[in-house]
């Protein structure tokens, strides 16, 4: 019973190369892999590159294709045999095959979903047992960088004969009033010998044990006998129910409770609870499965947008795509908690796993954290956006991939809808919403308590009947089109599911300041006006005024939180852009802009739509953002920075973004004006300000008092090495991030720094990755030596297992006295 986490430290091999793809000598026990490199898992064989300029930025120019393989041997008890054993992933990328003890016992296609394969028939006792698992990645197979090998974490799972299946406990609460709630719980029960039993299952529900939280220090998963999830006597108990189990068929049971004066889940509070599923047989316990849920109830409505608990709530999402930047598609729970993290600190409430079912641990975080979640499914279904992309296995995989997904994550309450696919070329045609809805019924019958939804890119598909493939219509980039959707679909809801695609540089500001598309792309990098857009986007403002103008709309998400590796768009030349053009004749203008990037090789290999840059910077745009997500958040933020010695009396506009309505700015003391912020208006602009050295500052007011302030100011020469521990800011993680920059004597930071740095790692930790948020950087992520980009660095170390050694980070840039910090 229970599960194990797989591997033991250092005891996989793992070998990526193309030139042994299908050798199944790697499957046999006796096969000499000595030579294989031993590692941990989750691990994801292409961020370790090389990069190469050549190859393609859409997925990052890193060799994440190609086969590879891992092989794990493990012990099993005598006791074991008795039972079964399962090897359960979260996710491998992609196309795994896995043989186990040289029997192939199954695979699977789809990189993103979590499956199960039974190794038990194959098992002998005693510690020679040997799992293998085969990968294959192929070209033309993904818009994005989407990582390769097992790159999610893998179980274990010994259970009884008779267990709960997997995902076989469902948790529902459809009554839910002041006082109480009805909680109701369906069990599948299972005995995969195909024989006949009769199992009791009984079911409590528990306050959770707090104690185990932060979730690094916690495995998801407890064996039977220790203290799990759950503390304390049982809120209520269930009555035993007989379930009889024949041929081997799953045998469902199904009970409701009641729990007195429930803590409702929500952002602001997200209380769970755990169900406790015993199974008995014989009077002897037999399995043990503990499930989170929370008690909330949601529901879209076309005139008010979503509804958390019967009150409004705005969606200020964003889009994520899996990677954990440096660390490449390898899940981290720590490296996620930082990302959602810093999305909070900014007021960001939602997440849209674009375009796939994301990690189990990172609903896991959302639902801790209290961030709403749209669980995505696809980004194409039989029409290929790539040539090798899913398209190629959609008629025979997507019901169980879908089905996969929601009955894994339908506990959560987090998930507040399901995500049919992104951008579905099957939705542009007049037939398509059939399939469609096909999709959408798949999710109902796993779980009758969501709606579903769909990010449309077509605006016709809010008008020629597309619309009823699902329940809540996801738009795209159409900001224009809320109202007219509203006034011709009165009783469908709708909401921005991909917004802006907003484009910059952090700390990169080119000028003059345009409003142009064209303009503000230099050296490969984009300025961070947060004016500049992919030609089929929007600035934030836009989608803001849309959002304003019509309150039906239940929000946005926008694309994206953070960069991503891949789609540097601009600099990318992948021609799924076209995908994004409905109109012909911009679409060949766009292919012809393509046909040329294709010929200049840009090295950038990463993301410019991310608010938050690869390094886990936050770009001017964050502040954006926070003014209007956080408007009770007293805050003011100014651009460009103040270290301008080429352009003394040049013209050099300011922006500040601000949750106040009314501004004044300052240079050296001297007023440039005081505005105010009218209807529809989301930044202060100063366009006419000429630069001079000194020191820039704004003065902010709501409701006509004194609200925030902030300055930036002209630094001096470097004067020394400035470390600062970025994650965690309390508490201990297996990761710890340390952020470096520059400073003048007397503190001011340097903006533009570019200084390489030598960085070293002593004591308890080791340097892992190390990143400067530059997209066309085209050094390993494993370097201990980078230059700073716009006056940032980060620093990525691991603690080492099995030590309580304090940890030391040494950074060396030359001219300046070496800095250590302690973490
Ligand atoms: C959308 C697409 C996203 C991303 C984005 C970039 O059309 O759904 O995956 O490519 O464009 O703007």
């Amino acid at each position: 019973m229970g599960k194990f986490l797989l591997p033991e430290p250092g005891s996989v091999t793992e070998r990526p190369d193309s030139s042994l793809g299908g050798t199944v000598e790697y499957v046999q026990a006796d096969y000499d892999d000595s030579e294989w490199r031993e590692l941990n898992l989750p691990h994801d064989w292409g961020i370790e590159g090389p990069f190469d300029l050549n190859a393609p930025g859409e997925t990052a120019k890193l060799p994440w294709q190609g086969i590879g393989w891992y092989r794990k041997q493990f012990e099993i008890d005598e006791a074991d045999l008795g039972g079964m054993v399962f090897l359960d992933i979260d996710g491998a990328m992609a196309n795994p095959l896995i043989w186990c003890n040289g029997a192939f016992v199954g695979g699977w296609r789809f990189g993103y979903a979590s499956f199960r394969v039974d190794l038990t028939p194959h098992l002998r006792a005693g510690g020679d047992n040997l799992i293998s698992i085969r990968l294959e990645n192929l070209d033309e197979s993904s818009r994005w960088y989407p990582g390769s090998g097992l790159y999610r974490n893998v179980w274990l799972v010994k259970s009884s004969r008779v267990h709960v299946e997997q995902w076989g406990v469902h948790v529902t609460t459809p009554k839910i009033e002041e006082d109480s709630a009805l909680v109701c719980i369906e069990t599948v029960l299972n005995d995969e010998t195909g024989g006949e039993s009769a199992g009791k299952s009984e079911n409590a529900i528990y306050a959770p044990n707090t104690l185990l939280r932060p979730l690094e220090l916690q495995h998801r998963v407890f064996e039977a006998n220790k203290e799990g999830l759950i503390v304390g006597e049982a809120l209520v108990e269930s009555a035993r129910e007989t379930v009889e189990i024949q041929d081997g068929f799953a045998a469902h049971s199904s009970i409701c409770v009641t729990i007195d004066s429930p803590k409702l889940w929500s952002p602001h509070s997200p209380s769970r609870y755990v169900v406790e599923t015993q199974v008995w047989e014989d009077g002897q316990l037999q399995d043990r499965v503990e499930t989170l849920f929370g008690v909330r109830s949601m529901a879209f409505d076309a005139d008010n947008g979503f509804l958390l608990n019967g009150e409004r709530v705005m969606l200020q999402g964003v889009c994520l795509h899996h990677d954990h930047g440096a660390l490449g598609a390898a899940f981290n729970v720590s490296a996620m908690r930082r990302q959602l993290l810093k999305l909070q600190e900014m007021g960001c409430n939602a997440i849209r796993t674009s375009h796939n079912p994301g990690a189990p641990e990172m609903l896991d975080l959302c639902d801790e954290l209290g961030i709403f979640v749209i669980g995505e499914a696809f980004d194409c279904w039989a029409l290929p956006k790539k040539e090798n992309d899913y398209c190629t296995c959609f008629q025979r995989w997507h019901e169980r991939d879908l089905r996969a997904m929601v009955r894994r994550d339908r506990n959560h309450p987090s998930v507040i809808i399901w995500s049919i696919g992104n951008e579905i070329a099957e939705l542009w045609h007049p037939e398509g919403w059939k399939l469609g809805r096909r999709l959408s019924a798949i999710c109902k019958e796993e779980d009758s308590s969501r709606l579903t939804t769909a990010g449309y890119n077509f605006g016709g598909a809010g008008f020629d009947g597309m619309q009823a493939a699902v329940d809540v219509t996801g738009f795209n980039y159409k900001p224009d089109l809320y109202a007219e959707f509203h006034e011709r679909n009165p009783t469908r809801p709708v909401y921005g599911s991909e917004t802006s695609s907003c484009i910059s540089t952090r700390g990169a500001y080119f000028f003059p300041f345009s409003d142009e598309r064209l303009e503000g792309r230099k050296d490969f990098q984009v300025s961070s006006t947060d004016l500049h857009t992919a030609d089929w986007a929007f600035t934030p403002d836009a989608e803001f005024k849309g959002l304003d103008e019509n309150p039906c709309a239940a929000g946005e998400f926008v694309w994206t939180g953070f960069d991503y590796l891949g789609e540097p768009t601009p600099f990318n030349a992948d021609m799924t852009n076209l995908l994004n053009f409905s109109d012909l004749e911009e679409r060949e203008r766009i292919a012809r802009e393509l046909e040329e990037q294709r010929k200049n090789s840009p090295p950038s290999r990463s993301s410019y739509f991310g608010i938050i840059d690869l390094a886990g910077f936050e770009k001017d745009r964050f502040f954006l953002y926070q003014a209007r997500w956080r408007p009770q958040l007293p805050m003011a933020h100014i651009l460009p920075h103040w270290d301008w010695p080429e352009r003394e009396g040049e013209h050099t506009p300011v922006q500040v973004y601000s949750s106040g309505d009314e501004a004044e700015l300052f240079i050296n003391g001297r007023s440039l004006g005081r505005q105010k912020r009218g209807p529809l208006q989301y930044r202060f602009r100063w366009d006419e300000v000429y630069y001079e050295p000194g020191e820039i500052r704004v003065e902010t007011y709501k409701d006509g008092e004194p609200w925030a302030t902030a300055s930036r100011k002209t630094p001096g020469p470097a004067s020394n090495i400035v470390l600062e521990q970025n994650y965690p800011r309390e508490g201990e993680a297996d990761l710890t991030y340390v952020a470096v920059s520059l400073a003048d004597e007397k503190g001011v930071t340097l903006p533009r720094a570019t200084d390489e740095l030598s960085v070293q790692v002593e004591g308890g930790g080791e340097l892992i990755a190390t990143d400067n948020g530059d997209p066309t950087r085209l050094e390993p992520f494993q370097s201990s030596t980078l230059p700073l980009f716009y006056g940032k660095a980060i620093v990525i170390i691991r603690r080492k297992p099995d030590t309580d050694a304090g940890i030391k980070v040494k950074v060396v840039a030359a001219g300046l006295p070496e800095a250590e910090l302690s973490v």
